[in-house]
């Protein structure tokens, strides 16, 4: 008996090889770089054994509900899995598979990276260069902040924050503070201090927890006041975890030096919103674990995940409900 897949979206081709030689599927793709719509999702879903999505569908009920009871497996394209209902999908006893591990270090890069263009102003350069804004080499023009002898503050050291630890500590980082529901061991090894309220202290402060309802709205107007003028925000997260109306007051106001963000509510965001209009925030289009061969491994844990739940065997990758 074929059993009924449906993908949400056109995904790297070495996930979808898998899917088609393992032969047991009858697969239903949403074939589009564009997000299935509402009304497609729900049709699609259902009398299906197997979904496939992405983080930017909401999984919720609802689908639950339009999926009906073969649905036995989800397998999500993304470590993230806010967008999943996890409390409705254990109910049914559907199992989930997820991403971790195999994108901690393209995300931690580009971190490193976002945090690199924000304290160094490389947007706001590059576009000097070509607005005819490069008169002479200036002593004071475009300075910014470094790495070297700084502090920087990591909330929440799991997987991807221990790595942007680690990646980062080369760049000569003097302290490395961190935050979180407990302290973890492998934080040792770099010196790393457990403790609360640590922005206080941090010339960049790092957001790399995961969205749940206690860091939701985590970084609102109370935490940045408690941050440097001279410091540095940077999430590449979730975007809930921050009140943006709060980050722009702070932003705008110079209570915080300048933020880098791989991660918005909404996303995309839209063109006019006024973050847009600060020079001395960076925003980036959620890219964080957006290499050729990241997504390609992804691609194959998704769909190996995928498999494993059909056949009720053991997943590479599968979340604790
Ligand atoms: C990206 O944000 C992911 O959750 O994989
Ligand atoms: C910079 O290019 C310098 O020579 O100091």
């Amino acid at each position: 008996q074929m059993l009924k897949v449906f993908v949400t979206r056109r995904i790297p081709q070495e996930g979808m090889k898998i899917l088609q030689k393992a032969g047991m599927c009858n697969l239903s793709v949403w074939d589009s770089d564009e997000p299935v719509p509402r009304a497609e999702l729900l049709k699609g879903v259902a009398g299906a054994h197997g979904l496939l999505c992405l983080l930017s569908d909401k999984i919720d009920a609802e689908v639950l509900y339009a999926a009906g009871p073969n649905l036995k497996v989800i397998s999500t394209l993304s470590v993230g899995f806010d967008h999943l209902a996890i409390n409705e999908i254990k109910k049914r006893g559907i199992r989930v598979g997820y991403t971790p591990d195999v994108l901690t270090d393209a995300t931690a890069e580009l971190t490193v990276a976002l945090l690199l263009a924000t304290c160094r102003r490389l947007p706001e350069g590059v576009e000097e260069v070509k607005n005819g804004g490069w008169s002479t080499w200036k002593p004071l023009w475009l300075c910014g902040y470094g790495l070297s002898g700084s502090t920087v503050g990591v909330i929440g050291l799991g997987r991807i924050g221990l790595a942007i630890a680690r990646q980062l500590k080369p760049f000569g980082v003097k302290r490395l503070l961190y935050t979180g529901r407990q302290p973890k061991p492998q934080a040792q090894e770099m010196d790393g201090e457990y403790g609360k309220k640590r922005q206080e202290i941090s010339d960049f402060v790092v957001v790399s927890c995961s969205l749940t309802p206690d860091t939701q709205g985590l970084c609102d107007k109370t935490f940045f006041c408690k941050m440097k003028k001279t410091s540095i925000f940077i999430n590449t997260s979730r975007g809930a975890v921050v009140n943006q109306e709060d980050l722009f007051g702070a932003l705008s106001s110079g209570q915080i030096a300048a933020a880098g963000l791989d991660v918005t509510t909404p996303e995309p965001l839209p063109t006019d919103h006024p973050l847009l209009t600060l020079k001395n925030c960076v925003v980036l289009p959620h890219i964080g674990s957006a290499t050729y061969s990241t997504r390609g491994v992804m691609s194959e844990l998704t769909a190996n995940n995928l498999l494993a739940g059909l056949t009720s065997s053991e997943m590479p990758s599968e979340l604790k409900l």
